[in-house]
């Protein structure tokens, strides 16, 4: 019996420890985690230089209120906005919430209310978030939304070019929809919609959530599309495992989060911040991520060499390190026989399995995952 309410259909493994790129259960298995715990642990469990960051705030003060100045968020902030390229930050504890500041700041900013997304996108659990995601099993028993949301296909400019106009406060979308299918933003698609934004005074939010930190070999992923977005949304790997978000901004949106405009008791806690600070000092450096570009490389040459020609594969796609295998069947028995076979991995909607093991992952534990999923995937691909 547990106390807990049942939303999260669990997995059968207890963690007792964890230390890079692998999980000791409790029964003693050892499991390679190409999950990173959705995407949060980007150098790996517990990587000692955030370990230290994070003993020595604990050792100094835990909390004190917003109410205070305090330097370890200004460095963290100063990190992430030099990172991205933009000028302001509001921390708070988590996705959604960094998504609710955008969307707050959008509305308050434009005077306007109109928001569009895209169909099978994920924004988080809030009502705003819920609005914004483009998916109706997100929403189920909740109610009436937050009004004015519109969801259009995406990667489809036509929809877009007929909906955008001088009401539309703001277009929020993800780089690559991770919880939606792995499904990469089209190159031109994404321009247009910069452009079209820029005309009819409208923000571009990028929900960085997923693809942020380090994750697709860039420090946010719009920086492959030679795009500016005018707010970025992060959380997930900004905290290695700490609980923090943000949202980011550009400076002459300074003025509408003004005193008293936002706030969250816990958003920029030190000891979170200090995490965060740790985590970008490594992560935001060219070496780190050419090294990470290389090894996605690598794990998407050898899923194409070695499920390519597998019938049950149908497509294997993504961007640095975020891959999604596209089967023909249900993938929650496969990723069920993957645990048993020592690799956890996870689903992206019903038929793709998704990868995002850490950013340092080693040339060696690729080449294992990979061979792990090859025999499992071969074994469903004889019974499918
Ligand atoms: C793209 C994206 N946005 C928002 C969220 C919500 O983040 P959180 O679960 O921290 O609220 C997620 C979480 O999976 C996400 O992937």
């Amino acid at each position: 019996m547990s106390y807990l309410f049942p939303t999260y259909q669990r997995w059968e493994i207890e963690p007792e420890k964890a230390a890079g790129a692998v999980i000791y259960g409790k029964d003693g298995t050892e499991y390679l985690d190409f999950t990173s715990g959705i995407g949060v642990c980007n150098l790996g469990h517990r990587p000692e230089a955030v370990e230290t960051a994070v003993k020595n705030q604990l050792e100094s003060f835990w909390h004190v209120s917003n109410l205070f100045p305090q330097s370890i968020q200004e460095e963290a902030a100063e990190k992430l906005a030099e990172a991205a390229d933009l000028d302001c930050v509001f921390f708070a504890n988590s996705g959604a919430e960094a998504n609710e500041a955008a969307i707050k700041l959008a509305r308050k900013a434009t005077g306007r209310t109109k928001i569009i997304s895209f169909l099978q996108s994920f924004h988080g659990r809030t009502f705003a978030g819920m609005a914004a995601t483009g998916q109706e099993k997100i929403k189920e028993g909740f109610g009436s939304m937050l009004e004015r949301f519109v969801h259009l296909p995406f990667n489809d400019l036509e929809a877009f070019q007929h909906e955008i106009g001088p009401e539309t406060a703001a277009v929020m979308i993800e780089i690559i929809q991770g919880e939606g299918g792995i499904h990469v933003v089209d190159s031109e698609f994404l321009k247009e919609i910069e452009k079209a934004c820029m005309q009819n005074g409208a923000l571009l939010i990028i929900d960085e959530i997923q693809t942020g930190i380090g994750r697709t070999g860039k420090p946010f992923a719009f920086q492959h599309f030679g795009i500016k977005p005018d707010i970025i949304t992060v959380a997930k790997g900004l905290g290695s495992g700490l609980p923090i978000g943000a949202a980011v901004g550009k400076a002459e949106l300074k003025e509408f989060f003004g005193p008293g405009s936002h706030g969250s008791t816990f958003g920029g806690n030190p000891v979170s911040t200090a995490a965060a600070s740790a985590t970008m000092e490594i992560i935001f450096h060219d070496e780190f991520l050419l090294e990470a570009t290389a090894k996605g490389n690598y794990l998407f040459e050898s899923l194409h060499k070695r499920l390519g020609q597998l019938d049950i594969v149908k497509e294997i796609r993504g961007l640095g390190l975020m891959a999604g295998i596209e089967m023909t069947t249900d993938v929650q028995p496969i990723l069920a026989a993957l645990r048993k076979a020592g690799l956890v991995a996870l689903p992206a909607g019903e038929k793709v399995i998704r990868l995002l093991p850490p950013l340092n992952v080693s040339q060696e534990e690729i080449e294992k995952a990979v061979k792990i999923i090859e025999e499992t995937v071969s074994m469903h691909s004889i019974t499918a």
